[in-house]
């Protein structure tokens, strides 16, 4: 079958078997499609839509089409822990040494923030000396030795996924589920973990804004989990406020730091523990997730988690005493206060207007490979449900860049909803998707 006719079937609304799936990733990835046939097959494919075993084929054709890590060597069960992506979502820089210090191996392959959703590896590279890309050899000696390890999505991972991502980004066919599911699940299988635990977010900071369509995504990569032998579990997470209060490079590793002390703040800290418990059931560390709950709540109170971080910062060429000393990281030159003109509760507080916010003003990218400013962001001072009274401080700018900050304090300010009756604070953890379907919690 030549390629235009893979094209013309699925824009003909038909099913593709894995070996047209096949050749098509393989052409695209070997540079014999060009960019406008394979934009033509994605758009179809985002129209159309994709049955599971497509969906399926899509996911291994892409996983298979560069390296794959070879995690056999490390004892134990890896368990690989993923987040679709939201804004003020540092749970890997918690959940990394907070789970190692639970005994578990991590070994986690990262990425950087596109658009208003951050990544771990920009984060990390706010520590001085760090150095986020390892060799295969030097990311298992570490696991063993550290019990953890974390390096950049090099570009032999998926890189399949890697050509077709850029190109969706720029043809509008990113919020397809099937291309989604196939893109995370491509990258998490090619990096050799057993098992998988994946945060899907739900609400205004997220790809996914409703419960039905985070479903429909959970469960498609359930399932290609089941189909690939690779156990999958997915926890919908609430993205309708931002999940912690800092959003921002060198702002996420200090409220990092300040959960894995034992403090930070709470919804950021109960979603780490959550997902950490899972985490802990799948690796067979303990029979429930109340038993694995306390186990990290512990490794958070009595220092373990810090020390593990600190361990792994050490290990990957970084300085550890920006645990204590804060200043060490990159600082802005600008803090401004955004206070209320207001008196109300707050009823809203839109994640991704304040994830927008924290990209302009240089902390994210609205372009691929575009530098941006570690030290910039901002800090909310105020959550869903907040009784606030006119004059009070809602948000802390940082920033570098003066002529950014009037039109930063507007789009906080539009981000923020106000009402005038006390409200129930919104639900954190929605539900799960396992083997045995949805369950809402
Ligand atoms: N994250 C990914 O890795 N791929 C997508 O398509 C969307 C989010
Ligand atoms: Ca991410």
């Amino acid at each position: 079958m030549r390629l235009l006719d893979i094209i013309t079937k699925k824009r003909d609304g038909k099913t593709l078997d894995a070996s047209e799936i096949n050749a098509l990733v393989q052409a695209y990835t070997m540079n014999n499609l060009p960019d406008y046939q394979m934009a033509a097959w994605l758009m179809a494919v985002y129209l159309n839509g994709m049955i599971y075993q497509e969906t399926a084929a899509l996911t291994l054709a892409m996983a298979e089409s560069g390296d794959k890590m070879d995690l056999s060597s490390v004892p134990g069960i890896k368990v690989d822990k993923h987040s679709t992506g939201g804004v003020a979502d540092t749970t890997t820089l918690v959940l990394g040494p907070l789970v190692a210090a639970a005994g578990i191996p991590v070994a986690k392959m990262s990425g950087r923030g596109l658009g208003f959703t951050g990544g771990t590896i920009d984060k990390l590279e706010a520590i001085p000396g760090f150095k986020i890309a390892l060799t295969q050899a030097n990311f298992i000696e570490n696991i063993k030795k550290h019990g953890m390890a974390l390096t950049s999505q090099n570009s032999m991972i998926a890189p399949a996924d890697g050509k077709m991502y850029a190109l969706r980004d720029v043809t509008a066919t990113v919020e397809s589920i099937p291309l989604i599911a196939s893109s995370i699940m491509s990258k998490k299988i090619a990096a050799g973990a057993d098992k998988i635990l994946l945060d899907v977010k739900v609400g205004s900071g997220a790809f996914m804004k409703d419960i039905k369509s985070a479903v429909e995504l959970a469960s498609t990569m359930v399932e290609i989990g089941r189909l690939v032998e690779r156990d999958t579990i997915a926890i919908l997470t609430n993205m309708d406020e931002p999940l912690g209060d800092a959003i921002g490079n060198s702002l996420e590793v200090q409220e990092a730091i300040d959960v894995l002390k034992g403090g930070g703040p709470g919804n950021l800290r109960h979603v780490c523990l959550v997902l950490g418990s899972y985490m802990l059931k799948l690796a067979g560390h303990t029979e429930s997730l109340d038993e694995g709950y306390q186990i990290l709540r512990d490794l958070l109170e009595n220092g373990s988690a810090l020390e593990k971080f600190k361990e792994f910062i050490i290990a990957q060429g970084g300085n550890p005493a920006i645990v204590e000393n804060n200043n060490l990281l990159p600082q802005a030159k600008y803090k401004i206060t955004v206070k209320s003109n207001i008196d109300g509760y707050i009823e809203k507080i839109d994640a991704a207007k304040i994830g927008y916010v924290a990209m302009i003003l240089g902390a994210g990218r609205e372009f691929k490979e575009q530098e941006i400013d570690l030290a910039a962001g901002m800090v909310l001072k105020c959550r869903v449900g907040d009784k606030i009274e006119c004059g009070q401080q809602l948000a802390i700018i940082h920033a570098n860049d003066q002529d950014k900050i009037s039109v930063a304090i507007k789009i906080i300010q539009e981000a923020l909803t106000f009402c005038s009756q006390q409200i129930q604070p919104t639900k954190l953890i929605l539900g799960i998707v396992d083997k045995n379907g949805y369950k809402s919690f």
